[in-house]
């Protein structure tokens, strides 16, 4: 009976899911409108960027800005966080990138699954992964951080964020995980050692965006 309840939900929240707006508009309320979360990736994207001196100018005489690379990148709610000239998003959902084209038309996207995607020729400044990984098993999280690791420049970052199980977690955590999408949830010692196996990491650490818990994962190349 239980089960059937939980199938039953499940089920919805998938198809929910399905509708680029409403998969859009839902999950700002129990990410608090993604407040913590897009502090923290603004946080890596400042330390990255001071490396960076704005007197450095490119090749066009501007001064420098991140390369970005938003690796199932869904509606790209965090694409405001980038220069639209420099940030490239990609998913394999052509229904998320047409919506996050409509809503971002100075940003670039493409739609490709990118465990088999071969990428630009020109590799990134700043790589991140954020809540693709847990609708992976351990084979499809290694080819994708592959992939991922391969398109971040040598000086870059790869920046990992992931739905993570809490050990107690509050009832509205357990609530958001059982609607969530993804079959893959980890603890944090397991994001960690999927993680370090493709790339070192140097800064690892659990928050909590609104009710969600996530695991964020810094990994400068070398
Ligand atoms: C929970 S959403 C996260 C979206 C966005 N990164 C965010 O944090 O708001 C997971 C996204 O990963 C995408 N995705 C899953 N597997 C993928 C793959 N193999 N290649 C590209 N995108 C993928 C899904 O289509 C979905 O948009």
């Amino acid at each position: 009976m239980l089960d059937a309840i939980r199938h039953a939900i499940t089920g919805l929240a998938d198809r929910l899911a399905e509708t680029p707006a409403t998969f859009h508009w839902l999950r700002k309320l129990p990410e608090a409108n993604y407040r913590e979360t897009k502090r923290r990736i603004s946080q890596v994207r400042d330390e990255l960027a001071a490396r960076f001196p704005r007197s450095e100018p490119t090749a066009s005489g501007e001064p420098r800005s991140l390369r970005v690379l938003d690796l199932g990148c869904g509606t790209a709610e965090y694409a405001e966080l980038f220069d639209p000239a420099r940030y490239l998003g990609v998913d394999i959902h052509p229904g998320y990138i047409a919506f996050a084209q409509r809503r971002r038309p100075a940003h670039r996207f493409v739609v490709a699954d990118v465990r088999s995607w071969t990428g630009e020729a020109e590799r990134f400044d700043l790589v991140m992964v954020n809540g693709v990984l847990h609708h992976l098993d351990d084979q499809g999280v290694a080819e994708f951080l592959a992939t991922a690791k391969g398109l971040t420049k040598p000086g870059g970052t790869l920046l990992v964020i992931e739905d993570v199980d809490l050990a107690d977690p509050p009832l509205g955590t357990r609530l958001v995980h059982l609607l969530d999408h993804g079959d893959h949830i980890r603890d944090a010692a397991r994001w960690e050692t999927l993680v370090s196996a493709a790339s070192p990491i140097a800064r690892s650490e659990t928050y909590v965006s609104g009710i969600c818990p996530y695991h964020l994962m810094v990994c400068p190349q070398p």
